[in-house]
């Protein structure tokens, strides 16, 4: 399973990077507003630190303007995914898009039906976001279980990129469905490590460690 960091902090990423927990980024307009940063240049260094696909979100809300806006966004690095709405204008952009070679990434889904749209549209990824959905108290999981289900079905390659991940669990259980990439927050991929047992054992053996008087170093 792919991990994409979920942020446009470059410390962040370049911190999961080193570990090799950074196969991709995605970002997006409330991300960009977040870092503080200009999207071009944000960008630009998020993909010389990652070699993996970095996903940058058209602003447009029609075709035409979407895909000039995603072919200057794909001018930044050979690694952009250019994000476009699900929505029928960015089908559109999606089909031209993808059309020319370039990696697309659907993003806003919240139903199989969008989904399948996107497969068919040549997207490489297609975005649905779980937490949002959990928000409003429908089933998100349900929802990439669906999707993983159609389109083994009929071997679209589109990957389901498991969105607006909110939790340890989230990335479990997208993981025990297979998904193909689960991107979440920084802080979400880091707490994966904790478990209280690690830390109740960890102090018993410091404190056993300590009456021994030994030293390694
Ligand atoms: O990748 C999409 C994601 O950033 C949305 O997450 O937590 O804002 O729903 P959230």
């Amino acid at each position: 399973m792919k991990f994409f960091v979920d942020t446009a902090d470059v410390d962040a990423i370049r911190e999961l990077n080193d570990l090799g927990m950074a196969d991709g980024v995605t970002t997006n307009p409330s991300l960009i507003l977040k870092s503080g940063r200009d999207i071009l240049e944000v960008t630009k260094e998020i993909c010389s630190i990652v070699e993996g696909p970095v996903s940058a979100e058209v602003i447009a809300l029609d075709a035409p303007a979407m895909i000039e806006e995603g072919r200057k966004l794909a001018q930044i690095a050979p690694n952009i995914a250019v994000k476009v709405p699900l929505t029928w204008d960015g089908l559109k952009a999606c089909k031209v898009l993808s059309g020319e070679g370039r990696m697309v990434n659907v993003t806003l889904c919240f139903s199989a039906a969008q989904a399948l749209l996107a497969a068919k549209a040549g997207a490489s990824f297609v975005s649905p976001f779980l937490g949002r959905l959990d928000d409003i108290n429908l089933d998100g999981l349900q929802l990439i279980a669906d999707i993983r289900a159609i389109y083994d079905n009929y071997g679209f390659q589109t990957e389901i990129l498991a969105a607006s991940i909110r939790s340890v669990n989230h990335i479990t259980e997208v993981a025990k469905i297979g998904a193909d990439v689960a991107t979440a927050p920084p802080a979400v991929l880091k707490k994966m490590a904790e478990h209280p047992l690690t830390e109740r054992g960890l102090d018993t053996f410091m404190a056993d460690w300590q009456k021994t008087g030994q030293k390694i170093l």
